[in-house]
This record gives structure tokens, sequence and C-alpha cells, in this order.
């Protein structure tokens, strides 16, 4: 769902429409809006999965403040995605734990 015209702030206005692929599935953009944004739009609800106890977290804030929306976004971790506008072809990877460069693993502890 999305909000199409805001009481306030009125109609939306809108980039052209896009593909980005989440965890290996398309998901339907529009160019320039937050990937959050797209994502609750697809259904998406677990952005991530916490380092120790592995708990589902999703938007929160929305604010690009709490990093409850943190993903791996073109092989890069930790990437605030309420705050990270959609483009083209965009790989978006759930993350876990505190996320690994290039791909979507990570882990709870850190070695060293
Ligand atoms: S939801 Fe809080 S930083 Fe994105």
């Amino acid at each position: 769902m999305r909000i199409e015209d805001h009481p306030i702030l009125g109609r939306a206005e809108r980039g052209r429409r896009i593909t980005l692929t989440v965890d290996g599935n398309p998901v339907v953009a529009f160019e320039g809006e937050p990937i959050a944004a797209a994502l609750l739009a697809g259904g998406h609800r677990v952005f991530r999965y916490t380092a120790k106890r592995r708990e589902p977290r999703g938007l929160f804030c929305a604010l690009g403040r709490c990093t409850d929306c943190v993903m791996t976004v073109d092989g890069q971790p930790n990437v605030r995605t309420c705050v990270t506008p959609a483009r083209d072809g965009m790989i978006v990877q759930t993350q876990v734990g505190r996320g690994k460069w290039g791909g979507r693993g990570g882990g709870g502890k850190r070695k060293g």
C-alpha cells in the first residue's frame, strides 16, 4: 500500500517505475522513493535479523535514526533503507547480524 494523495502534502509525485531484486525476487519500486517504501508496498516486513538473538526487525523510526531497517544493498551492509533512494537494478538482501561486505551473511561475533 502506498499513499497516493495525502491530506496535507497533496498528491505524491513519482519517479519512473523500476525493479529491485530483494532476496532474489523482483520488487516494483518508483525511482527515488526510499527502498523501505517499495519493500512495504511489496509486503516485506522483516528487513534484518539481530546479531545476538536473530530476532526480526523492520521499519521503525523511518527517519534514519534507529538502524532497524538496515539491509545489504549492492553488497554493502548496514544501508538504512528508509532514507536510501531506490535505483533501478539494486540488489537488496535481508541482513543477518552485522552483515558482511558482498553478501548476506554476517555473524553475531567478531573475530579478533
Ligand atoms: S527505520 Fe529507523 S533508521 Fe530506518
